[in-house]
């Protein structure tokens, strides 16, 4: 259990953000011969204790199939299954737990409504709008279902700070806008978008709304409810949980006339050579045996979030990312790519004269983790005219000491290549 979040006597959240690091097994080791500096959060964040315990737990005494047996292990896996489903939804404010769909994750989820939702209710000339800052996986499934059903994909441009053209966004969304898709913080910018605006706008114009919030759990405490986003898809492993695991969140009305998407066990009622009956939500969306145990793992990720101070935590990465965009100042020919006003703790960055890869090699060997290339983003890359970046995405965990080994190394990377 963290140390840091369960020794107040109180069940007040903790403010002591700093004090979160020791509770990071991972972040306690060497690398090449140096303290790790993990800058690698945005891709996938490390676990705390509290999270590791309930996995090995899990998985070393309660394991069975979940939904399935009248035996203990079958019961005591279902009720560790659905509890982590009652936390998250608690967490996120969701009306009900049938709204409350486990994926493998954010790309599994988007995939899911595209092809369900986009499947059964897009036509030729209907549109879909997404941006131009989008992920890999919230412009590839609306590609997939905009060819199969004639609807048109339409991406809304971005400005030179990596914020979204607002202004062509209303202009974008028309009568045809069947369903609006856009990221709620960019992995590659940093960019926090307007959601709540944009949800408002699009819900005038007649569209459904589908958030892509990976990068926003581990920075927010997002509420869907307060959002009235139709659906949200998040995974586990960016918000300190573990892979493999992942929500989409949808309104009950909506996931109540979606099709199934995949067959199989569990999303079903009745089975017969003549037909089959679906299950109730959310085991419709549910075929085959779930990752139990990642869903646990989830589910104690979302209890040691639950009892931080987001106030403290913007705070503490709003601090981290001044200090990096500041220090960043100093390396020869280094240049930020997305400088948007609304920031989350991402520094996207390009270095005159060095390749992305170069840097991120280099300062690898100084024991500093940060991502190198396109981050599963090319139209952002395109947009900003570079093929890659180096990146730097700050979490909960990381300190100024941090940011300090990472600009030591970014010199070094400079002097090698002078
Ligand atoms: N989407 C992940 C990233 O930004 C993998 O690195």
């Amino acid at each position: 259990m963290s140390a840091a979040v369960t020794d107040s006597a109180s069940l007040a959240p903790t403010t002591d953000i700093a004090s979160l690091r020791g509770d990071f097994p991972a972040l306690q080791q060497r690398v090449h011969g140096h303290p790790l500096t993990y800058l690698d959060s945005a891709a996938s964040s490390q676990c705390p204790q509290a999270v590791i315990d309930a996995i090995g737990t899990q998985q070393g005494l309660n394991h069975a199939n979940v939904h399935r047996g009248v035996h203990q292990l079958s019961e005591r896996a279902t009720l560790a299954y659905e509890s982590a489903r009652e936390r998250v939804r608690d967490y996120i404010n969701a009306a009900s737990e049938r709204e409350i769909i486990f994926t493998r994750g954010t790309t599994e989820s988007i995939n899911l409504v595209a092809r369900s939702f986009g499947g059964s209710r897009l036509s030729a000339g209907d549109e879909v709008l997404i941006t131009w800052m989008e992920h890999h996986s919230n412009i590839v499934p609306w590609q997939m279902i905009c060819e199969r059903t004639g609807a048109k994909l339409v991406p809304v441009p971005i400005t030179d700070a990596g914020e979204l053209d607002r202004a062509a966004f209303d202009r974008l969304l028309t009568d045809r806008t069947k369903i609006v898709a856009f990221v709620h913080v960019s992995n590659a910018l940093g960019t926090v978008n307007p959601a709540r605006e944009l949800i408002g706008k699009a819900h005038a114009a007649g569209a459904v709304v589908v958030v892509d919030g990976a990068q926003a759990m581990p920075h927010k405490r997002v509420d869907v409810r307060d959002l009235d986003c139709d659906f949200y898809a998040f995974s586990g492993h960016k918000m300190f949980g573990p892979t493999g695991i992942g929500v989409l969140y949808g309104k009950e009305n909506l996931l109540e006339e979606m099709p199934p998407w995949q067959g199989g066990g569990e999303m079903i009622l009745t089975v017969s050579f003549d037909g089959t009956t679906w299950n109730h939500l959310p085991g419709k969306f549910e075929a085959g045996t779930p990752n139990i145990t990642a869903a646990v793992g989830l589910g104690a990720a979302v209890d040691y979030l639950a009892r931080i101070d987001f106030a403290a935590l913007e705070a503490h990465e709003a601090a981290l990312l001044e200090h990096a965009t500041e220090r960043l100042g100093e390396i020869d020919g280094a240049r930020i790519v997305g400088t948007a006003a609304d920031k989350a703790s991402v520094l996207s960055f390009v270095i005159d004269g060095i390749h992305a890869h170069d840097v991120g090699t280099i300062v690898d060997a100084a024991g500093v983790a940060v991502r190198t290339g396109h981050h599963c983003a090319m139209p952002v890359m395109d947009r900003f005219g570079v093929a890659a970046t180096a990146r730097a995405s700050f979490a909960l965990y990381n300190n100024h000491d941090d940011i300090d080994r990472l600009i030591l190394g970014l010199g070094q990377a400079v002097e090698l290549f002078a």
